[in-house]
């Protein structure tokens, strides 16, 4: 047990309990220390069946259990501030999920901190550039073949919303992803939102604005486009279609068994991220406990997790105000890459 990367996990909800799993089945070089959750019960049960585990309600008090040498932040968005802020200041690597932190000064806050200790130490979870599919997309675009980009198309469907979901939700929690996913595609900077209103649902709930169409434009002239709604009823789907002067690519299509029979062609829909991405978490996860027992940080930085709160901030002010808002970002500290590959 003495040489793997003992881990505090915070939050043990859908994606710590899931994180939990991985960490003690499917990666390896690392175990789960301590898990805290606010939920005792919720925690006891994610580390059912696990040794050595010490569960508590304090984050803190996870972070300073015995046999901590990293921390994996799965608590809600507005809790994710202060779990890194702690780890920066008990040198902890630490993996947080997306988005770092929900509110842009929360985030320049964070990313302040981390430039101050003048090294990295936190990977953000923005798992879509370790999917397979994206990142042979990214090679594509990276190898030049195709040309120039000039539009990426993206869809972002989810099954149904959990409760509490917001219109601004839409953006700041799930175009999260296709903001990081642009940013890395394209390798540019995201400069202005726009945010359309097709007519709502009926099969979303009472009050909210889904689906939406938002638009993004890059600092190199490029256009982004994404298809968001969190309640479409019938699958989970991610797809993004790069337009290049040379060419197109397109990932995200179903790749399942496709069934043909009496006439007609059934193909499966996931229904969930965590079946669509579960490879990408894998070797997410996997790649952080590496390069953390290596003594290097590597990922999405905590500058990615700034630049994408500063859009999501950008995009939820275009979404109520409906006009177009220009984004804007604090001066980049040396420690970060411009966007980190
Ligand atoms: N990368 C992805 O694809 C992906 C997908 C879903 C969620 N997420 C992110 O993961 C995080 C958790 O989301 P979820 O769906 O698991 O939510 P969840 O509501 O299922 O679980 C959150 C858990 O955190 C606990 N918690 C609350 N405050 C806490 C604190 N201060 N410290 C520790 N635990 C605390 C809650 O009691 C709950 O058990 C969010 O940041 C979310 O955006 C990422």
């Amino acid at each position: 047990m003495g040489d793997l990367l003992g881990v505090a996990v915070l939050g043990a909800g859908h994606m710590g309990a899931d994180h939990i799993r991985r960490l003690d089945k499917v990666v390896s070089g690392a175990r789960v220390a301590a898990v805290a959750d606010p939920d005792l019960d919720r925690a006891k049960e994610a580390v059912a069946g696990l040794d050595g585990v010490t569960v508590h309600t304090d984050p803190l008090a996870a972070l300073q259990a015995p046999g901590v040498a990293a921390v994996l932040v799965a608590s809600p968005g507005p809790a994710h501030e202060e779990a890194l802020l702690a780890a920066f200041e008990r040198g902890l690597p630490v993996l947080c999920e997306k988005p770092m932190v929900p509110d842009t000064t929360g985030a320049l806050r964070v990313l302040e901190a981390e430039a101050r200790l003048g090294r990295r130490l936190a990977q953000i979870g923005f798992m879509r550039r370790y999917d397979a599919e994206y990142r042979r997309l990214k090679t594509l675009l990276d190898g030049g073949s195709l040309g120039r980009p000039l539009m990426l198309h993206c869809v972002h469907r989810n099954v149904s919303s959990p409760p509490g979901f917001t219109s601004a939700m839409l953006i700041n929690s799930s175009v999260a992803h296709e903001i990081d996913a642009a940013r890395w595609l394209l390798g540019q900077e995201l400069t202005a939102v726009t945010v359309l209103r097709p007519a709502s649902s009926a099969g979303a709930p009472e009050g909210l604005v889904d689906p939406q169409f938002v638009l993004f434009e890059t600092e190199h002239g490029a256009l982004v486009d994404v298809e968001v709604f969190v309640n479409c009823g019938f699958g989970y789907q991610v797809r993004c279609e790069a337009v290049c002067e040379a060419g197109s690519a397109r990932i995200g299509d179903e790749h399942t068994m496709l069934v043909t029979r009496r006439g007609s062609a059934t193909e499966e829909v996931a229904q969930d991220y965590l079946v669509r991405f579960a490879d990408a978490y894998d070797r997410e996860v996997q790649a952080w406990v590496d390069a953390t027992r290596r003594g290097e940080v590597s990922g999405p930085s905590v500058w990615d997790g700034y630049a994408a709160s500063a859009v999501a901030e950008a995009g939820v002010r275009a979404l109520e105000t409906r006009g177009r808002v220009a984004v804007g970002l604090a001066p980049r500290p040396d420690l970060y890459a411009e966007v980190s590959r």
